[in-house]
């Protein structure tokens, strides 16, 4: 390799390790301060039911899992939904929240057009995850 193609070569690795550490900063949970304390506290109407996790599995399927992964997983730029912070810390109502608000900034998009039901059979879908 010569002097150029060495340069570039370390140009790329410094850009694949900024971006690496930038997506990392990038899903902190920070949204979670921004829950209201009602919000915080709502409760799913399907919580832990059985048909409610085959339907959200559905949505997950078509709406979620080519950011999120097909299993929930994480892809490289998007976080991963089987995390202790979406399967301990997080609220069934701060997940309810996060869907509705989106964070754009980060690239998470509002889903506020889906009836709530779906939203709910969602949540009951991620939080089936952590069995
Ligand atoms: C265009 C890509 C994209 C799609 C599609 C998408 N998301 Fe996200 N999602 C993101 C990004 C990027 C973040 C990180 C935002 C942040 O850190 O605040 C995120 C964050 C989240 C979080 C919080 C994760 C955490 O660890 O803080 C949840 C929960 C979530 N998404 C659920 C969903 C669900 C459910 C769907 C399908 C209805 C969905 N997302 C669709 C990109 C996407």
């Amino acid at each position: 390799m010569n002097a150029r193609g060495a340069g570039l070569c370390g140009g790329l690795i410094l850009v694949l390790f900024t971006t690496a550490y930038a997506f990392d900063y990038v899903a902190d949970g920070s949204w979670l301060k921004r829950v209201p304390t009602a919000e915080h506290g709502k409760a799913n109407p399907y919580q832990g039911q059985a048909d409610a996790v085959a339907a959200g599995r559905r949505i997950y399927a078509d709406r979620c899992s080519h950011c999120h992964g097909e299993n929930a997983q994480g892809t490289k730029k998007h976080p991963p939904l089987k995390s202790d912070r979406i399967q301990q810390q997080a609220s069934e109502g701060d997940l309810h929240w996060i869907l509705v608000h989106g964070n754009m900034r980060k690239g998470m998009p509002p889903w506020s057009k889906l009836p709530d039901q779906q939203l709910w059979q969602l949540i009951t879908y991620l939080k089936s995850l952590n069995d």
